[in-house]
């Protein structure tokens, strides 16, 4: 490898319900970063299915490597072969990581390269690397989606301590939920977004919290930075078997208000207890704009930076599984997430 020579790297995701092959250029540049949503084939079932999102993988990863190997011919001169492929390991649906997993290994073996096993949540952090941002240490990363909520502390490349983690629900699969229960379709937190954002144009307020019907979780939080969802989730049911005749647009603003105040209280006592003023932001929920606006109003009234990726790379992608592959191809000296698994792992 010579000086000034760009490092090329695959990244492979299959992990939920999203097929992601990526071709990416210095861990920041994406030359190709085809997806196929899954969507549509667990929506009648109001979640994702294991054996429908295994099966669906098995059939789509063929078409994504088809597309990273068109994007290497198209390159300018055309890549002989990647520098290495990274895929993620976990945590997610055992079905699904083996596809992605062994598409990667055969990718690794044909081409002779390395294979970096990704952890999932690191892959999300790094994600705003695919927009220019730069990697400083310490961060806090903030990672909201359909099946995790925490909050982490990152001192370094793989360095990771986990300061609050969520007792019950995370918070994507608490607006799926709600928003099942407000007769909205799935996946529920752009449908939660849309009804609040409908009920706001209706009624600009100004919106006082006693409005709001739903319970103030955070009695009694003290320091603690975990989270937990699923009583705000219990307590929209018993509103609505009692008859509530709230429109569904305004539970759904109130119930997303409640949510941001448990996700904005904990991000905000984290900076003060930790003194790290660098926020990164990522996972599916960040794809809502008002919640990254509010995110950003904060940290900039607690003089912390703040970073979270554009909603399609806020959602599962391969090429943000490159991006978190190039870091640790840069260092060989950072061990390797299957050397990582230990109990003081932040991310297990
Ligand atoms: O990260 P992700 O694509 O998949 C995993 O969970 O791994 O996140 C999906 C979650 C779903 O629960 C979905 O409802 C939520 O992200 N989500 C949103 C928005 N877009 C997606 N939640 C709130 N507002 C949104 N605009």
């Amino acid at each position: 490898m010579e000086e000034g020579e760009q490092i090329f790297g695959v990244g492979i995701e299959s992990s939920c319900d999203d097929t992601g092959a990526a071709l990416v250029a210095g861990g920041s540049k994406i030359l190709a970063n085809p997806k196929f949503d899954q969507t549509a084939l667990h929506e009648v079932y109001g979640g994702v299915v294991p054996e429908i999102a295994g099966r669906a993988h098995l059939e789509k990863i063929p078409f994504m490597v088809d597309t990273i190997l068109t994007a290497m011919g198209d390159a300018s001169p055309p890549l002989i072969r990647p520098d290495y492929v990274a895929v993620t390991m976990k945590p997610g649906l055992s079905g699904s990581l083996f596809t992605g997993y062994y598409a990667a290994l055969a990718m690794a073996k044909a081409w002779d390269i390395e294979l970096i096993p990704i952890h999932h949540l690191e892959a999300h952090l790094y994600a705003v690397m695919l927009e220019g941002v730069p990697i400083e240490y310490p961060f806090l990363g903030l990672l909201i989606s359909g099946g995790n909520t925490a909050i982490y502390r990152v001192d370094d490349l793989g360095k990771v301590e986990i300061l609050g983690d969520t007792y019950d629900d995370a918070a994507g699969e608490a607006f799926d939920k709600a928003a099942s229960l407000l007769g909205m379709g799935y996946p529920g937190g752009p449908e939660i977004e849309k009804g609040a954002r409908r009920f706001l144009e209706k009624n600009p307020g100004p919106h006082k919290k006693s409005e709001n019907p739903l319970p103030y979780i955070l009695k009694g939080q003290g320091d603690s930075l975990h989270f937990s969802f699923s009583g705000l989730k219990t307590a929209l049911y018993y509103l609505l078997q009692k008859g509530d005749t709230h429109s569904s647009e305004k539970l759904a603003w109130c119930f997303q208000e409640r949510v941001f105040e448990i996700l904005l209280r904990n991000i905000e006592k984290a900076v003060q207890s930790t003194g790290v003023k660098r926020v990164i932001a990522a996972g599916g929920v960040m794809a809502n704009q008002t919640l990254k606006g509010r995110l950003e109003g904060l940290c900039k009234k607690l003089g912390a930076s703040f970073a979270s990726p554009q909603p399609a790379l806020c959602t599962d992608n391969a090429a943000m599984v490159a991006a978190a592959g190039y870091l640790y191809h840069s260092r060989p000296e950072v061990r390797r997430y299957e050397e990582k698994i230990s109990p003081k792992s932040g991310f297990e």
